[in-house]
């Protein structure tokens, strides 16, 4: 049965900022280019020795695909993403996210777009503990529109369910395993039905066994959904089941052609 309890509903989901409920600049309708284009992007850390950590980076991200970011640790690559997630601005250079440019974007429309436009999976799940996990899961639903629709809790107990969460709807994260936290946190991500979705490092904290099982599951999600993803990984066998990998050294990027291996 698809109907999901009424105590499952958020209680108290925080308030809506005017400008992020439907309608607003925010929606992410599609723009029928790239998803994600980066251009001559730069990033100086200031410092009394500053450090530039990206030289001036130029590549396109397409609608479904699935892109591995790999490098050496302090190569720069959560750096890169926060960019690319409006996490941070750009010393110099454009990051466009389904046609608009982040850079001529105040702080409220990139919130919004943040909201609708891209979900995020961290290395830690970042659930609110004082949530279900379905409340968290209809997190970004909550905040960027108020209280969810019921289709929308109907939709996301779906995804829930494919993810085999089906008998954890009602249980606090602290109850749940690091692996089903972190499920909880991909199906978050996706339940906003956003066109990208930025991973750092979301398998680095499970072990080989449900870091395998957390990756397919994204490759899946990525498959159904046609959301273009941006993950972060130092493990070469994920990576290598990848459409594209991105390799980050000394400040530049390079492509490298996956090998698909799964073992
Ligand atoms: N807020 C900051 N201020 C100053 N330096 C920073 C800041 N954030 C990151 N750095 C530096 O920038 C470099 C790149 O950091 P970043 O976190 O992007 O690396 P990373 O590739 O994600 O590494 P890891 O694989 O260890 O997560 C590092 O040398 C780091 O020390
Ligand atoms: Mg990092």
């Amino acid at each position: 049965m698809d109907r999901c309890p009424e105590t499952h509903v958020p209680p108290r989901a925080p308030e809506a900022p005017q400008n992020q409920r439907a309608g607003a600049s925010g929606s992410c309708a599609g723009s029928g280019g790239p998803v994600v284009r980066v251009i001559g992007l730069r990033k100086t850390y200031p410092g009394v020795r500053p450090l530039e950590v990206l030289h001036g980076l130029d590549f396109t991200v397409e609608a479904g695909e699935f892109v591995a970011i790999v490098g050496q640790s302090g190569s720069g690559k959560s750096t890169l993403l926060n960019l690319i997630g409006a996490l941070d601005r750009p010393t110099a250079g454009q990051v466009i996210i389904e046609g608009r440019d982040l850079s001529t974007m105040g702080d409220n429309d990139l919130a919004a777009l943040r909201n609708c436009c891209i979900g995020f999976v961290f290395q830690f799940h970042h659930l609110l503990e004082d949530f279900t996990c379905l409340e968290n899961a209809l997190m970004p639903i909550s905040i960027g529109r108020g209280e969810p629709e019921p289709e929308d809790v109907l939709r996301v107990t779906k995804m829930l369910r494919r993810v085999g969460l089906g008998e954890r709807l009602g249980q606090l994260p602290r109850r749940l395993s690091g692996g089903e936290r972190q499920r909880t946190a991909i199906v978050r991500a996706l339940s906003n039905s956003p066109r990208l979705v930025l991973a750092d490092e979301p398998t680095g904290n499970l072990d080989s066994r449900t870091s395998r099982e957390v990756f397919s599951l994204m490759r899946e999600m990525n498959r159904e959904t046609k959301a273009a993803f941006l993950l972060i990984t130092h493990d070469d066998r994920l990576a290598a089941q990848a459409d594209r990998i991105l390799r980050i050294a000394d400040g530049y990027l390079t492509e490298e052609q996956p090998t698909g291996e799964t073992s």
